[in-house]
């Protein structure tokens, strides 16, 4: 993030700012976080620029400064509209997020809304909605597409369905998915809090959205029951290497094969295929990811689905 501005309306703040960000223009981070800090002395209330001051002293090499910020920002916003539990996570020795923060992830994303289809698409070249699109059967039947962001999943498979709804968390990308036009029913929802209705879905999509969530156990769950008898479930993350799931510098969170196949098979899923794939450009650097289709949840008296096979 870079420096916001105080409300204090106290120039000497102000002031000192200014310079804290160019003092790290020139990469002297030591120095900008004396500045800072001091600056902080006088807005001791001030959430992000706590935040800033914890990024700033990450770069410095302080980290028990950094700790000290984060942790300030943390008890002023429990809430944590600025992700400074996963700053402080990348901190640790050992991770203990298992999310990002609905808070975070609302105010990101509402801020982002307006512009996400032209720096995602045109400029780091996302193509997980058409990826997706490319392996799922021609009829789709009854479709959820969590964290539907702006709509690009349902534009991707537009005629395809019979329904389609979106939940996602950020109202800014609501709004925009609703000037699409293309869905029945966009409601604001945490994938971490959905509660089992009577609906069901025969197709559940979820473009590019784990990445902000590490432990994807109980959204996983969710799925299981809420697919329609041999209903699929396509989504896909960020390539892990690790056992588990990893925070990443990105402060997105990767996920590795070995995890997905034991969650889903834990889940139910009597089928599923997992292939390696690009799923957009980050600094450049192609970000590799797995596409996942899975299919045929077993219910306590029903037989194994059939074999999913890419379409
Ligand atoms: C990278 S965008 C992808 C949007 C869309 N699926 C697409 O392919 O264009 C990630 C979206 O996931 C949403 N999101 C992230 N975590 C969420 C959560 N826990 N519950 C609901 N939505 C979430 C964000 O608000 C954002 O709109």
């Amino acid at each position: 993030m870079s420096i916001l501005r105080t409300s204090s309306g106290d120039v000497s703040v102000d002031r000192r700012l200014d310079y804290a960000e160019l003092m790290c223009a020139e990469n002297d981070f030591g120095a900008a976080c004396e500045i800072l800090e001091d600056a902080m002395s006088r807005v001791p209330d001030w959430v992000a620029g706590w935040v800033r001051l914890g990024e700033i002293a990450t770069k410095a090499g302080k980290s028990d400064l950094a700790k000290e910020a984060f942790e300030k920002a943390l008890a002023l916003d429990p809430a944590d509209h600025f992700g400074a539990s996963l700053r402080l996570d990348l901190l640790r020795p050992v991770s203990l997020t298992d999310r990002s923060p609905a808070a975070h992830v609302a105010s990101l994303f509402d801020q982002y809304a307006a512009k996400f289809e032209t720096s995602l698409v045109q400029k780091l070249g996302y193509r997980v909605p058409e990826l997706l699109a490319s392996v799922l059967p021609e009829q789709l039947g009854k479709v959820l597409d969590l964290g539907c962001g702006t709509g690009l999943m349902g534009q991707a498979i537009e005629g395809r369905f019979s329904e389609i709804i979106g939940y996602d968390l950020s109202n800014g990308m609501l709004a925009e998915a609703r000037r699409k036009g293309i869905y029945q029913r966009l409601e604001q929802k945490d994938l971490l809090a959905l509660e089992l209705t009577d609906e069901r879905f025969d197709l559940i999509v979820a473009a590019d959205v784990f990445i902000y969530i590490g432990a994807l156990e109980r959204v996983i769950s969710w799925v299981a029951d809420a697919l329609a008898p041999n209903g699929i479930f396509a989504f896909t993350v960020e390539e892990g290497h690790e056992k588990g799931y990893t925070l990443l510098e990105s402060h997105r969170y990767a996920h590795s094969e070995v995890y997905l196949r034991g969650m889903l098979e834990a889940a139910g899923f009597g089928s599923f295929e997992i292939r390696a794939t690009t799923l957009r450009k980050d600094r450049g650097a192609d970000v590799r990811g797995l596409v996942v289709i899975a299919q045929g949840v077993r219910r306590a008296h029903d037989s194994a689905g059939e074999d999913f096979e890419f379409a």
